[in-house]
């Protein structure tokens, strides 16, 4: 959608839909606001407002509904309600802004009006609301299902947004929306990859498209191939790809702090995980709910997603984004429980289990992201099951060496609602992946605490003195059911999360 400020007021300015965002009070709609601003219009005032009551409309959150107001050039009237103004939150206004502009598209309204609240009274700024309503409503509008052969050309509704303001508040809101679009665009490149068949995105597919994005969004991708990765010793890149008759990729992508300053700008290494078919090779998945293993790539994407939105917004960053990608399947010469592999950094590795893949192409990628002794390590991966069973959809599991890291990335998870429990990372399980014939092995003892411990194989592979992250979006990654931000399956789960935690660390 393209988004524009108009300062002619809400009866004049032409659209299709003008929506009114209204607070809760005392258990009612407050009113007041709606009822003054249409004082004197036909269809509006005192009569409007008791309209709307009579409907039970009473300002909850998340609550819609449209009334007729020929006094409006817009005609139609759509009040959205916030709640309580003090309990307004970041994420309310995405979700009310994403049902609102759901609801724009059943009414094909075109051109739609936004009238601005009183931000004040919600403790944040115009610049806030404007960032969140569009990257709500653009989260929202997103639409799945572009393999559908139906080529009944359908309109798209709405195309266009505006917000009602004052000339004192447009700079603010220019700013918000502009941010939104970069974070919207991020997270939307990161679910569509997701949403991808694996037949259709395969790691070579995955490399293309990363490189293809970094050229348009002026960024540098190195992508390297089975060969190259030879040289540099892959043994865990190379031994899960070796089952797949699609060979393995190495994304390098670069993004340079722009003007001089840029040199001295921190360096942060953004890894991810890009399984792009995860069938647990020979120690091979139960077929039930297989197919979900097509977002086993979900942190590789988040992280070019992250890449995506720091170029648009010119991040004062050296950063750098790794994915190792290859397709984990079983066959006559994939790795088989018991081998002992080699990896990147020299240490061996014995594969107990072919499903514990997602640590192995890590395990090189992350040696890869240290080589350089940058400033931080975060990495993203869709990583145990284990965390989708202790931390369920709404919640990734973080595990670092680092109060640093932690801390941004828990403020960022709070700010994007792309949230992130801590979970501990110590001796005990790092322990529990020592090998008995090699240096290391790729499980733990028992399912016991599966999220700890592979976050404690990850360990063996950085640098004590590297401040790193570890993210398991694995139950995050993929949605069972649809959002008021979007629809059901990839979530692009991590992308806003890491741009915004570089932001915060680069402040
Ligand atoms: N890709 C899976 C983890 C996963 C599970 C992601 C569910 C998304 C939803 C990973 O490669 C895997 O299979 N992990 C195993 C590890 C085990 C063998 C130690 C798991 O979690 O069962
Ligand atoms: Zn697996
Ligand atoms: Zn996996």
């Amino acid at each position: 959608m393209r988004w524009t400020v108009s300062r002619t007021g809400l009866a004049d300015t032409a659209g299709d839909l003008l929506v009114f965002p209204v607070f809760k009070k005392d258990d009612e709609a407050d009113l007041k606001p709606l009822q003054s601003q249409t004082r004197g219009l036909q269809g509006g005032g005192p009569a409007l407002s008791a309209l709307i009551r009579k409907a039970g409309f009473s300002g909850q959150a998340e609550s819609l509904l449209p009334v007729p107001c020929s006094g409006v050039k817009a005609g139609w009237i759509l009040v959205v309600g916030l709640g309580k103004a003090k309990e307004v939150g970041l994420e309310t206004l995405r979700k009310v802004a994403g049902l609102a502009a759901k609801r724009a598209r059943t009414m094909k309204a075109a051109r739609v009006l936004v009238q601005l609240p009183g931000t004040g009274a919600m403790g944040f700024d115009d610049r806030s609301f404007a960032r969140c309503w569009v990257e709500g409503a653009e989260l929202a509008l997103a639409k799945i299902g572009e393999l559908k052969t139906d080529k009944k050309k359908k309109e798209d509704f709405p195309r266009q947004g505006k917000f009602l303001a004052t000339t004192a508040r447009t700079k603010e809101l220019r700013e918000g929306m502009a941010e939104a679009q970069a974070y919207a665009a991020g997270c939307l490149f990161a679910r569509h990859l997701v949403n991808l068949p694996p037949n259709i995105l395969t790691p070579k597919e995955m490399a293309a498209r990363a490189r293809r994005m970094a050229r348009t969004e002026g960024m540098t991708c190195r992508v390297l191939n089975v060969a190259q990765m030879k040289k540099l010793n892959m043994g865990g890149i190379l031994g899960v790809g070796q089952g797949s008759r699609q060979e393995p990729r190495l994304i390098d992508l670069e993004y340079k702090a722009p003007g001089a300053a840029g040199r001295k700008a921190p360096s942060i290494v953004l890894v991810g995980k890009g399984i792009t078919f995860d069938s647990g090779g020979i120690s091979l998945k139960p077929g039930a709910g297989m197919d979900l293993m097509k977002s086993d790539m979900g942190g590789g994407a988040a992280v070019l997603g992250a890449a995506l939105i720091a170029s648009r917004l010119k991040l004062p960053v050296n950063l750098r984004v790794i994915v190792p990608t290859a397709e984990n399947m079983p066959d006559g010469l994939a790795v088989k429980p018991a081998d002992v592999i080699t990896m990147a950094s020299g240490k061996t590795v014995e594969v107990l289990n072919t499903d514990a893949e997602g640590r192995l192409i890590l395990a090189d990628a992350l040696w890869y992201a240290g080589r350089g002794k940058p400033d931080f390590i975060i990495d993203a991966a869709t990583l145990t099951g284990a965390c989708v069973i202790a931390l369920g959809e709404h919640f990734a599991g973080l595990m670092s060496n680092s109060a640093t890291l932690i801390d941004a990335l828990k403020q960022a998870g709070g700010e994007t609602f792309e949230r992130v429990w801590h979970l501990p990372l110590v001796d005990e399980h790092k322990k529990e992946v020592e090998g008995t014939w090699s240096d290391l092995k790729n499980l733990g003892n028992g399912r016991e605490g599966g999220a700890l411990t592979a976050a404690a194989f990850l360990a063996a592979f950085v640098d004590d003195d590297t401040p790193w992250a570890h993210i398991d979006i694995a139950g995050p990654a993929w949605s069972s059911s649809p959002r008021a931000t979007g629809p059901k399956g990839g979530t692009g789960f991590g992308a806003r999360l890491m741009a915004r935690a570089v932001q915060i660390l680069v402040s």
